[in-house]
C-alpha cells in the first residue's frame, strides 16, 4: 500500500489527537450511550459525564450527541475557557447556532412574535436582525434567545458544553443550573451534554443541589480490558497488519485503560511495521521501539512533572512512581507499593532503598516543588494526583525493560482463554 494511502486509512482508524463521534470507533461505552439515550427520554432532563481526563469524556459525550441529533444539523459544541463567564459560554452557543442568512432571522422574528417571543428588548432584536448573535444580559435572556435560536436549528438539536471544569467562578458555574432548569420548565425540545474532570460536578451541584433533579450523572471510568483490545484489533484488521496477542495485552496492559496511549502507541507500532515489516507482522523489538517513540512525543503536562519529581540529584525516585503504577488500582496502600518496589528492584539488580529513605521520598513527592505528582488519600495510601500519570509512568518502565502490573487477574484471565 502506498504511504499516502496507508496513512489515510491509518488516521479513519486511530485518533490519538482528537475526539471520536462514532458508534464504530467508540469502544466499550455501549452501556453508558443506552444510559443516556433513556435518560433524554424524559423532557428536560439534561447529563452530565464526568471522569478523569483523558478517560473519553468528549468522544462520549459526541458520539451520544450524533445519535440524539437530527441529520439536518450538526451537534453545537462549546469550551468553556478559563476565568470563562455563562454569558460567554452561551454567547459561543448563539454563534455555532446562528445561521448564515440574516434573512431567516428576519423571517424568524417574525413570526416569533406569535409565538410569544416578542419580549426581545429592542437592543436585542437589532441585533439579532443584523445577523449578530446578541450577549445576553441574564438569564432570562439567555433562555429567550436559546429557545428562539433552537426552534428553527433542527428537529432535534444537542448542545454540548465541553471542559466545564474550566470554569472555576462557582457562581458562574451555578448560572448554568438556573438556565437550564428555565429551559426544562418551558419544555423546549433541546438536549445538552456538560462535560468536566471529577471535582467539577461536586461543586457544581454542591452550589445547586436542585440542580440534581435536572441532569442524569454519567461518572466515566478508564476502559476495561476487552475494549481496550477491540480498539487494537480494529485499527489492526483495518490496515491488514497482524498483530500477536502478547503485544496486544501489552499494549492494553501499558495503556492503564487510557485510550489515548492505545492510539498512539498503535499509531507508531504500525508506522514501524509499514517500514519494517513486509508482510505487516509485528517483530519481536517493535513494541519496544514504539514505546520510545510513544514516550518523545508525550505531551509536556505529563512528560515535565514526571521529569521534575524523577531527575533528582539523588536520581532514585523513578522506581518509586512505577511501583505506585504497578496495579490496575488507582489508590494503593504503602505496603502493596513497597512490595512492588522490591520486585521492581530486584528485576533491575539494583539495591532498594531503606525504608526511611523511601518513607521521605514518597512524602517528597506529594510536595509542591515536585508539583505534587503523588497525593495521599487516607492514612498510608498513595495515587497519582493527574491519573493519566499511571500511563505515562508505565511507559517509561517499559521503555527500561520493566513489565507492570503482570499479575492483574482479569489480564490473567484473558490471556488464559485466548491462548
Ligand atoms: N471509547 C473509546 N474507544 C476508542 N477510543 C477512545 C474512546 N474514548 C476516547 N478515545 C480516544 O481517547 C482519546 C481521549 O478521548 P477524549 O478526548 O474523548 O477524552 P476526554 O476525557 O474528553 O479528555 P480531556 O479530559 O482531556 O478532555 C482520544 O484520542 C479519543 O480518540
Ligand atoms: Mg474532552
Amino acid at each position: 500500500m502506498p504511504e499516502d494511502e496507508f496513512a489515510k486509512k491509518m488516521a479513519t482508524v486511530l485518533s490519538p489527537s482528537h475526539a471520536i463521534d462514532s458508534v464504530e470507533l467508540l469502544k466499550g461505552r455501549d452501556a453508558q450511550l443506552s444510559e443516556i439515550r433513556r435518560a433524554w427520554h424524559q423532557i428536560g432532563r439534561q447529563i452530565f459525564i464526568y471522569g478523569y481526563r483523558g478517560v473519553g469524556k468528549t468522544s462520549l459525550a459526541q458520539t451520544a450527541a450524533h445519535q440524539q441529533q437530527s441529520s439536518d444539523q450538526h451537534p453545537i459544541r462549546v469550551i468553556c475557557e478559563e476565568n470563562g463567564t455563562f454569558t460567554k459560554v452561551v454567547h459561543d452557543i448563539f454563534c455555532r447556532a446562528f445561521p448564515a442568512d440574516p434573512r431567516i432571522l428576519k423571517q424568524k422574528l417574525d413570526a416569533a412574535v406569535g409565538l410569544k417571543v416578542g419580549t426581545f428588548s429592542a437592543e436585542m432584536r437589532q441585533s439579532i436582525e443584523a445577523g449578530i448573535p446578541p450577549e445576553p444580559k441574564s438569564i432570562n435572556e439567555a433562555v429567550l434567545i436559546t429557545k428562539f435560536l433552537m426552534s428553527f436549528h433542527s428537529a432535534h438539536p444537542v448542545i454540548i458544553i465541553d471542559e466545564f471544569d474550566m470554569l472555576k467562578n462557582k457562581s458562574e458555574a451555578a448560572k448554568f443550573a438556573s438556565y437550564i432548569k428555565e429551559l426544562g420548565d418551558s419544555s423546549i425540545n433541546v438536549k445538552f451534554i456538560f462535560c468536566g474532570i471529577g471535582e467539577a460536578i461536586d461543586t457544581f451541584f454542591a452550589t445547586h443541589e436542585s440542580a440534581y433533579r435536572q441532569f442524569h450523572t454519567v461518572k466515566l471510568e478508564r476502559l476495561d480490558f476487552d475494549p481496550r483490545l477491540e480498539i487494537i484489533k480494529s485499527a489492526s484488521e483495518a490496515l491488514n497488519i497482524f498483530i500477536d496477542k502478547t503485544t496486544a495485552l501489552r499494549i492494553a496492559r501499558v495503556s492503564d485503560g487510557f485510550p489515548h496511549f492505545i492510539h498512539l502507541i498503535c499509531e507508531k507500532l504500525f508506522w514501524i511495521i509499514y517500514e519494517d515489516s513486509p508482510d505487516l507482522k509485528v517483530r519481536a523489538d517493535h513494541f519496544e521501539r514504539a514505546i520510545n517513540n510513544a514516550v518523545s512525543v508525550i505531551e509536556p503536562y505529563l512528560k515535565k512533572p514526571y521529569e521534575k519529581a524523577t531527575q533528582t540529584y539523588s536520581n532514585d525516585c523513578e522506581e518509586i512512581l512505577w511501583a505506585v503504577a504497578d496495579d490496575h488500582q488507582l489508590q494503593r496502600p504503602t505496603k502493596e507499593i513497597i512490595s512492588s518496589y522490591e520486585r521492581i528492584m530486584r528485576t533491575r539488580g539494583k539495591e532498594p532503598l531503606a525504608k526511611n529513605t523511601f518513607y521521605s521520598r514518597m512524602n517528597q513527592m506529594k510536595t509542591e516543588a515536585r508539583d505534587s505528582i503523588l497525593i495521599g488519600t487516607r492514612s498510608g495510601w498513595y495515587e497519582f494526583r493527574e491519573k493519566m500519570m499511571r500511563g505515562y509512568a508505565r511507559m517509561r518502565a517499559t521503555q527500561e525493560r520493566v513489565e507492570l502490573d503482570v499479575e492483574h487477574p482479569l489480564q490473567k484471565k484473558k490471556f488464559q482463554r485466548e491462548n
